[in-house]
């Protein structure tokens, strides 16, 4: 570990000698912790990556406009390398069914979950996976994922006969790691083989201020940051995952965001989601903001948008394209700018929450790779079956707690209502069933149906002829009991 003496050059050397500013009021402990977290920063770049976000951050707020350049060069994704859960033929979508229940039952494929974000927009302090969205059975989305992993063990085992595993990788940070290892620990792993969750930490940076300062938060604590969720590919080489799945036989590694799911078309032009379409030839995620509104209006004649592919972050890659990434590409991943309010310690030691975004966080994001690849396709799906992310409080408009239990409740109510039950409100009065392509955030009958007993609407004849008054939670338990 270098000494306090070579961790003050280096600090001075690149223009952030403020950082030690409080070191003699600190106490011999807290220089010790301040002095250990000092040597983990990256003290030879520090100055490149302070220097850099400021001008980034001056950048940004210098063209918050779409970019004129970009637009010539822009093409949706070509037909023959989309699919679409709404217009491919039936018997195309069970053959790639068969393919993956094919792959899984061979232990061949593996979860990946991004649960290295700070949630702040959420605004709890802890753990997103933790968060309980107000389901009648107050599930966690750790927990509903847990389920899920164990049901397609299960429908996979018992479609093929072999006994199989999907691991679980979880990357976390800093701020998750230990919560969540603790939650897991604390429910018995959901019921999952511990052996087969891999959790691991992805890499802290500091947030700067728009003038190139590190910010510090306490008088003996620099404010860090996760490094984006495209930090997954340094946190992949520095935690030797991608080897944890060559010795498991993985070969295909299905990446996802603590909350939520594949491609969808957009609901409209101006929905704040990336578009996935070409530039000059080569796939990537455009920014909504980078588009102009005229272009994220235009229709083909079919009456559909033509930049329609809203990422949803739901990336499927081969283990053998996260090896070329962590050893060939990963240092070309740009960092994006996001400006934050920071809280901070003053110049005279105050501790100040700012109420205007005063610092910089810079973040990698993980579908910044898609460019380097040979080979890429994108799956259009369901909007009602597979998106509904959980981003704000409640009471923001959309993407809260209610809209995502609305909208996992309504899926529920569709899969009983399509085996044949009849569902009842609170009062034991019949409703009918809302279409399928209603908004999330339409209150739905309480009908949660667990992952242990279905994993997509399979498996639910039980139900057949039923009537259902509602709140019910068909678990393990009462489907037992309506078999009876
Ligand atoms: P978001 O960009 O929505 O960020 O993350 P967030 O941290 O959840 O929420 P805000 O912006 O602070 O409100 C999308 C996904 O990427 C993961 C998150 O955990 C979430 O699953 N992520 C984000 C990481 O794993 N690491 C990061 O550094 C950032």
């Amino acid at each position: 570990m270098p000494s306090l003496q070579q961790i003050r050059t280096a600090l001075e050397g690149s223009g952030q000698a403020h950082v030690l500013r409080f070191w003699p009021e600190l106490g011999s402990e807290q220089q010790e912790v301040f002095l250990r977290e000092l040597a983990q920063l990256d003290l030879p770049r520090l100055e490149e990556h302070c220097r850099a976000a400021a001008q980034a951050a001056a950048a940004a707020q210098a063209a918050c406009a779409p970019d004129r350049d970009l637009e010539p060069n822009l093409e949706p994704v070509p037909p023959e390398s989309m699919g679409s859960v709404r217009r491919s033929d039936p018997d195309c979508l069970s053959g790639w069914e068969r393919e993956g229940f094919l792959q899984i039952s061979r232990s061949r494929v593996a979860v990946l979950l991004l649960a290295g974000g700070q949630g702040t927009r959420l605004g709890v302090s802890y753990p997103k996976g933790m968060f309980d969205v107000g389901l009648p059975s107050g599930k966690t989305l750790y927990q509903i994922q847990a389920e899920r992993i164990l049901k397609i063990q299960e429908l996979a085992e018992r479609r093929l006969g072999s006994k199989c595993t999907v691991p679980w990788y979880i990357m976390t940070s800093e701020f998750t790691l230990e919560p969540t290892k603790t939650f897991f620990q604390d429910n018995a792993h959901f019921g999952l083989q511990p052996s087969n969750i891999l959790m691991f930490e992805q890499r802290m940076i500091p947030a700067v201020t728009f003038d190139g300062k590190v910010i510090l938060e306490g008088k003996g604590k620099v404010a860090m940051a996760p490094d984006g969720n495209g930090g997954l590919y340094q946190a992949l080489e520095d935690n030797g995952v991608l080897e944890d799945m060559e010795r498991r036989g993985v070969e295909f590694v299905h990446v996802y965001c603590v909350d939520n799911i594949l491609v969808v078309a957009k609901a409209h032009p101006a929905e704040p989601v990336g578009v996935v379409c070409r530039v000059g030839g080569v796939p990537q995620v455009v920014e909504y903001s980078e588009i102009r509104p005229e272009t994220a209006r235009l229709r083909g004649s079919d009456g559909e948008l033509v930049y329609s592919a809203g990422n949803i972050c739901n990336h499927f890659f081969t283990r053998s394209f996260l090896q070329d990434v962590v050893e060939t590409f990963k240092d070309q991943l740009k960092p994006h700018v996001a400006l934050k309010k920071v809280p901070f310690v003053d110049s005279c030691g105050n501790q100040v929450k700012p109420t205007e975004p005063n610092g910089i966080k810079m973040e990698k994001f993980v579908f910044d790779v898609f460019p380097f690849s040979r080979n890429f396709v994108v799956l259009e799906v369901q909007r009602e079956d597979e998106f509904s992310p959980l981003k704000n409080a409640d009471g923001a408009p959309a993407d809260t707690p209610t809209t995502a239990r609305n909208a996992l409740l309504a899926q529920h109510c569709r899969w009983a209502a399509a085996a044949g039950a009849a569902l009842l409100d609170e009062q034991g009065i019949g409703t009918p069933m809302p279409p399928s392509s209603s908004p999330e955030n339409r209150p739905a009958l309480k009908c949660e149906i667990s992952p242990l007993v279905s994993y997509f609407g399979e498996g639910l004849e039980l139900l057949k002829g039923k009537t259902i008054r509602t709140p019910f939670i068909l678990d393990g338990a009462a489907a037992a009991e309506l078999q009876a």
